[in-house]
């Protein structure tokens, strides 16, 4: 039987966290995820959040970030498909076919998320030819991309008008790096951004991740 291959293990502080998100989500159907690497995140959200006919978008360059410089990046590309192949397999059956519970979304964030927001869905390149008839307004987002803090702050502005309201996006690494090189890390970003947009976002939790929730109905 096929097994899950990773290599790495950036996720292992959020499942606590993200469990007692669940509960408070508006849907469990509809997430975003900006920096896949080998999927271990994204394969977590399909086993443990969500629910039928539920689907991931999976942004990544599959090239790395600065501080991926030693990595064999298309080793890894190879695993997130994989892992997200076995993923979507052992998570059932949809109207009768096996459901497709990711779409890969390769290139930079800021292209696609451009992409994604000026619909024509059809001018996102959804790797093996898929496309969505409807625009996508998530449950959920998780911002895990490039960690320099203008990519942070541009992925974060970019994907919250695509969050629903009362949905949550989750920041990977607020507490991240080396404090000397302060605009190579995520937490000015992530500062910025809850200062710039407290009117709509509430901080639900700060720990190494930060969380927000959309306010309004
Ligand atoms: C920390 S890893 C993601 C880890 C993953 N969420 C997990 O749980 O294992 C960051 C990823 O962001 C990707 N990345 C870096 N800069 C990016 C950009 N500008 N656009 C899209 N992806 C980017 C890298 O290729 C890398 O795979």
């Amino acid at each position: 039987m096929s097994e899950y291959q990773f290599t790495k293990d950036w996720f292992n502080w959020a499942p606590e966290v993200w469990k007692q998100l669940i509960p408070h989500l508006p849907g469990r159907q509809r997430f975003l995820e900006i920096g896949s690497f080998e999927g271990r995140s994204a394969v977590w959200i399909i086993e443990n959040m969500m629910e039928d006919g539920g689907y991931i978008d999976c942004i990544d360059t599959w090239q790395g970030g600065e501080e991926h410089s030693e990595e064999d990046m298309a080793a890894v590309e190879a695993r997130f498909d994989h892992n997200l192949e076995l993923a979507s397999d052992r998570s059932g059956t949809f109207d009768g076919d096996v459901a497709r519970h990711y779409f890969k979304l390769k290139g930079p964030s800021a292209k696609i998320l451009a992409g994604i927001m000026s619909e024509g869905e059809d001018s996102v390149d959804f790797v093996g030819g898929d496309i969505r008839a409807t625009k996508p307004k998530y449950d959920f987002i998780y911002i895990d991309g490039s960690h320099i803090a203008k990519d942070v702050l541009t992925d974060a502005c970019m994907a919250w008008p695509l969050l629903k309201p009362k949905g949550m996006m989750v920041f990977d690494d607020y507490m991240w790096g080396n404090p000397r090189d302060i605009l190579h890390r995520p937490k000015p970003a992530i500062d910025a951004f809850c200062n710039l947009f407290a009117e709509e976002a509430e901080i639900v939790h700060v720990g190494y991740q930060l969380v927000v929730r959309k306010k309004g109905e």
